[in-house]
């Protein structure tokens, strides 16, 4: 690789936390959900936020992955998500747009970024390189691969992202990003040919229900790698390790891991690439919970809250599961007996309902709140202002709800 270097940016010093000063961002700050809802009026949904939640996640990914852990910021892009995942030693990020790398590079200006968005145009991926440092890029074709080639390849990392004809994720990637194995190899050979770094990576889609799909995916990389002649840089496994929005309903974390350091064993035993995971959802998920207020009981139960699935909850369009859910009156816990309710979101469009009955207490009435765990990864990211609308804020909270 000659003098080719992969540059680390910075090391891991502590760094100052946020160059805009707030350390919290002007966000306000409660003890946790009691305490937001007995100073605040609900007329407005709104996410409440747990560091030390976030923390602890991050922290056993760290302890657990073997290998480096980044963060899919698209899950959840706010400041004091991506501060607290630096804070807990998450330094580097997998940016898919320039919105992204301005944010993150304004925020931790010494972080690691990866462009693993393949669908680039030219302007951005040179933009990425000259305003952003980025030296680290997915390609899934030759288009791809040439326009990163166009920049030079001292000091450049080119990750080949494969695809496997699998589904056992609730989101197919394959249809969108990824070259088969033949063309993986190819890329493979012509990034070796051009001096840079090369890495592969696949994604098995993201709330991926089966371990087996990592193993899969690590047997097929080995193949790739050897049919290009290529000893890998770097493996890239991507995200996807799902989240137990129902108790017990996915594998632990601690699974997949475990399959992916036997996957490593088995088929990288002579040649080990450094291995790196960017999960979004699994990572952040639990620190956020989202209130909303009840502002309607129909005579036969519906219930009709200002948020819905074009606020915080557009993935109930996809995923067909309950979250956990409590819900609050007057600063208190209601202990009543529940039943399955309909939930209605603010908007006139009638697909504007979460996805199955969620079980409440019968006598929920308009004025309550609804706390729904779970909400930090694709909630206050993907929301909208439709039907003049306004998403929810944020605030910080010592102790979160996950509902686990
Ligand atoms: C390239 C890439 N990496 C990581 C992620 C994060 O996936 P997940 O939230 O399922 O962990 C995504 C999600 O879209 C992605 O496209």
């Amino acid at each position: 690789m000659g003098s080719n270097f992969i540059p680390r940016h910075r090391p891991m010093q502590p760094i100052p936390f946020s160059q805009e000063g707030d350390r919290n961002h002007g966000v306000p700050a409660y003890q946790d959900t009691r305490d937001y809802l007995v100073h605040n009026h609900l007329d407005q949904s709104c996410y409440l936020f747990s560091a030390k939640q976030l923390g602890r996640t991050s922290r056993k990914f760290q302890a657990l992955f073997p290998g480096e852990v980044s963060d899919a910021v698209k899950a959840n892009p706010h400041p004091l998500v991506l501060n607290a995942l630096w804070d807990s030693g998450v330094h580097t990020f997998d940016v898919a747009s320039l919105g992204e790398m301005e944010r993150v590079r304004r925020l931790l200006p010494f972080a690691r970024l990866h462009y693993n968005h393949p669908g680039r145009q030219r302007k951005a991926t040179t933009l990425a390189h000259e305003r952003f440092k980025v030296r680290s890029y997915v390609v899934d074709d030759r288009a791809g691969l040439d326009q990163v080639l166009a920049l030079g390849s001292r000091g450049m990392e080119i990750t080949v992202r494969f695809k496997l004809g699998h589904r056992s994720a609730v989101y197919d990637f394959g249809s969108k990003f990824g070259a088969g194995p033949e063309e993986a190899v190819a890329l493979l050979e012509q990034a070796k040919r051009q001096g840079v770094w090369t890495s592969l990576t696949f994604h098995p889609g993201s709330q991926c229900a089966d371990p087996l799909a990592y193993a899969d995916h690590l047997a097929a990389a080995s193949q790739i790698a050897q049919k290009a002649r290529v000893s890998l840089y770097r493996l890239n496994v991507g995200g996807g390790f799902p989240v137990a929005y129902e108790r017990g309903s996915v594998r632990r974390v601690e699974d997949f891991f475990g399959t992916i350091r036997q996957g490593l064993d088995r088929y990288f035993a002579g040649a080990r690439p450094e291995l790196l995971c960017e999960p979004g959802r699994a990572l952040v998920a639990s620190s956020v919970s989202l209130v909303a207020e009840v502002v309607h009981v129909r005579k036969n139960g519906d219930v009709f809250m200002n948020d819905g699935v074009y606020g915080g909850f557009q993935e109930q369009t996809i995923m067909k599961t309950p979250l956990p859910t409590r819900v609050w009156r007057a600063g208190r816990l209601l202990a009543s007996p529940r039943a399955p309710r309909n939930i209605f979101g603010p908007t006139c469009d009638p697909l504007d309902r979460l996805s199955v009955p969620f079980s409440l207490p019968v006598d929920i009435q308009p004025g309550d709140g609804i706390e729904f765990g779970l909400m930090g990864a694709y909630g206050s990211a993907t929301t909208t202002c439709f039907n003049g609308i306004q998403p929810g804020d944020y605030v910080s909270v010592q102790n979160g709800f996950t509902g686990c």
